[in-house]
């Protein structure tokens, strides 16, 4: 698939067919996660492929019902959490960028797996906490995203985007 295409044909996936997804295909989507460009190249990011159901139901207590994504979480085969290292990052401008890096390898891992006929849905809102008591995620690493993944049920349409001329600038902030 041209990388446009699966850019511009991605939507966050919440309903899942009841079908397993193959390892190998799990291990692509990683690696292009793992491809991902970062902060002085220190790739502060970690990956957790939960496949066992049980611990799946245990996350799922981090996942407000009004969360949309939570019934995704529920009913996909699997769930990624991206989490990450601050300390193998940088803070400039006030900027954590971490939560950058993490961003881009996420969205990479989101880009291949629609590329693969998957579904993901970027979910950050969630109780941090819980998630690393579930799955044992030490201290200093911070929880970015949680992600669904599996065969969608559904073909969403697109949601609206701004246009361009509401976000882009020529040469200055406004034209004089
Ligand atoms: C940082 C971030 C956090 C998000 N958190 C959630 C979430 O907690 N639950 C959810 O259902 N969707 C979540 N989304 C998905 C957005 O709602 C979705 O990307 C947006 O509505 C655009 O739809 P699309 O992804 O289908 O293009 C999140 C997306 C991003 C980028």
């Amino acid at each position: 698939m041209d990388i446009f295409q699966a850019i511009r044909d991605r939507r966050s996936i919440r309903r899942y067919q009841d079908l397993p997804v193959e390892p190998e295909k799990i291990d692509q989507i990683l690696e292009a996660a793992r491809l991902a460009p970062s902060w002085k190249n220190l790739q502060c990011w970690r990956f957790i492929v939960v496949s066992d159901t049980s611990v799946r139901q245990r996350l799922l207590k981090a996942f407000h019902a009004d969360n949309p994504g939570t019934k995704a979480i529920a009913g996909a085969p699997i769930t990624i959490v991206v989490c990450a290292d601050p300390r193998e990052s940088g803070v400039e401008n006030d900027i954590s960028y971490y939560i950058a890096d993490t961003a881009i390898a996420f969205e990479h891992l989101c880009l291949a797996a629609h590329a693969l006929g998957l579904g993901t849905c970027w979910m950050g809102w969630f109780e941090e906490a819980a998630i690393k008591t579930v799955l044992g995620i030490p201290e200093p690493f911070k929880v970015v995203g949680v992600t669904p993944l599996g065969y969608p049920d559904q073909a969403p349409k697109p949601r609206p985007r701004k246009n361009l001329d509401e976000i882009v600038h020529h040469n200055r902030w406004e034209a004089p």
